[in-house]
């Protein structure tokens, strides 16, 4: 069985192609550097960028890997949530190339593929908690099988990507910065006084981050030395040394373990109220973050649960994570017509 994925939710165009649950192979194209100037994703430009890379990438992917279309069973499209359109770039071409092969068509929910992507590298067990933090979202699920997902948590406002790149952007620090958050904080351990853990002093498993984001600012901003003039590049960040270097790199250690600990308290809450979990999956942009990873790790050690991380470059959008839940929705199955609609957001 050979499906092909497509992605084309935010900042990502990628397919890829994936046989009996393994990954063939994939091509994928980041406009990281277009948004960059902008500070953030402009929806604009994202769709019309997917709309230039798709087809080449989708004929590069074929080239080199000796497919024709006419050889994909499955056509796996992430169908939301996301910005509309993007989407619907990857919509259409799924559906017209479902039309002229007469492949099947799969709608993949983007979230959910972000936490079944881990399924191609090791085997996935369930029941398990699931716990999802990327640019948009920081949701927690109880996740019974690879089709049965039940939302348990979700942040009411800013999810933890989001806030770590609006501290980023506070610091002019590239555009996305959480991994360059993340770079400096690995170079001191956290102050835990500094910054406060929100909404956690209740039974809730929802998650709260724009406080925490806020006071990391009101931080910087009186401190306006940690601030570089222009945006840094890599280099500039290299070459920050002295004082400068060790402030920032505490300040960055200790927003980072806030969020890390924030995450760690919801997800043993999560843990206790659905008793028999087997898992623990961690996903999406931020589970690339080595402190949400070893914070991870502990929790699971603790609860003798198997931890499921994927590989870092699984962590942010691809297509194999679509090409992969795509294939196991086909296993079950369940498929869609061409009245597929691209879902921004809500239920997808
Ligand atoms: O899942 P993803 O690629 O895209 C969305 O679907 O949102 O996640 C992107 C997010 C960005 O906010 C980015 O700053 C964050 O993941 N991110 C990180 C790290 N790498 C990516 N955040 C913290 N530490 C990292 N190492
Ligand atoms: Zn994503």
């Amino acid at each position: 069985m050979l499906t092909l994925g497509i992605e084309t939710s935010c900042d990502e165009t990628a397919v890829a192609l994936v046989r009996d649950g393994r990954l063939v192979g994939e091509k994928l194209s980041t406009q990281i550097d277009l948004h960059a100037l902008f500070g953030g994703v402009v929806p604009e430009i994202a769709s019309r960028e997917h709309l230039r890379m798709l087809p080449r990438l989708f004929n590069e992917l074929m080239d080199e890997y000796d497919v024709t279309p006419q050889m994909i069973d499955n056509i796996a499209v992430a169908r939301g949530p996301g910005l509309l359109g993007s989407l619907l770039v990857g919509v259409s071409f799924a559906k017209g190339l479902a039309l002229s092969t007469g492949a099947s068509l799969v709608g993949v929910n983007h979230l959910w593929a972000h936490l079944l992507a881990a399924g191609l590298e090791s085997e996935l067990v369930f029941p398990a908690l699931g716990l999802l933090v990327s640019g948009g979202h920081t949701h927690t699920y109880r996740i019974d099988s690879p089709t049965e997902f039940q939302l348990i948590g979700r942040t009411l406002d800013d999810a933890a990507g989001e806030a770590f790149d609006k501290v980023a952007k506070v610091l002019n620090f590239p555009y996305p910065g959480g991994r360059h958050v993340d770079k400096l904080a690995q170079e001191t351990e956290p102050d835990t006084s500094l910054f406060p853990r929100a909404f956690i002093d209740n039974p809730s498993l929802d998650f709260s981050f724009s406080g925490l984001k806020t006071a990391v600012a009101n931080y910087v901003n009186a401190h306006p030395e940690l601030i570089f003039k222009e945006m840094a590049d890599e280099a500039a960040l290299d070459a920050l040394s002295g004082e400068r270097r060790a402030h920032l790199c505490r300040v960055c250690a200790s927003f980072n373990w806030s969020v890390a600990d924030t995450l760690r308290i919801k997800v043993e809450r999560a843990l206790k109220k659905n008793k028999g979990m087997k898992s623990l999956i961690v996903a999406g942009g931020v589970a690339a973050n080595s402190m949400v990873r070893s914070t991870m790790q502990r929790v699971a050690d603790a609860k003798r649960l198997q931890l499921t991380l994927p590989n870092l470059n699984l962590c942010t959008d691809n297509g194999a994570m679509i090409a992969y839940a795509g294939s196991l929705l086909a296993g079950e199955g369940l498929y869609h017509s061409l009245d597929l609609e691209a879902v921004p957001r809500g239920r997808v």
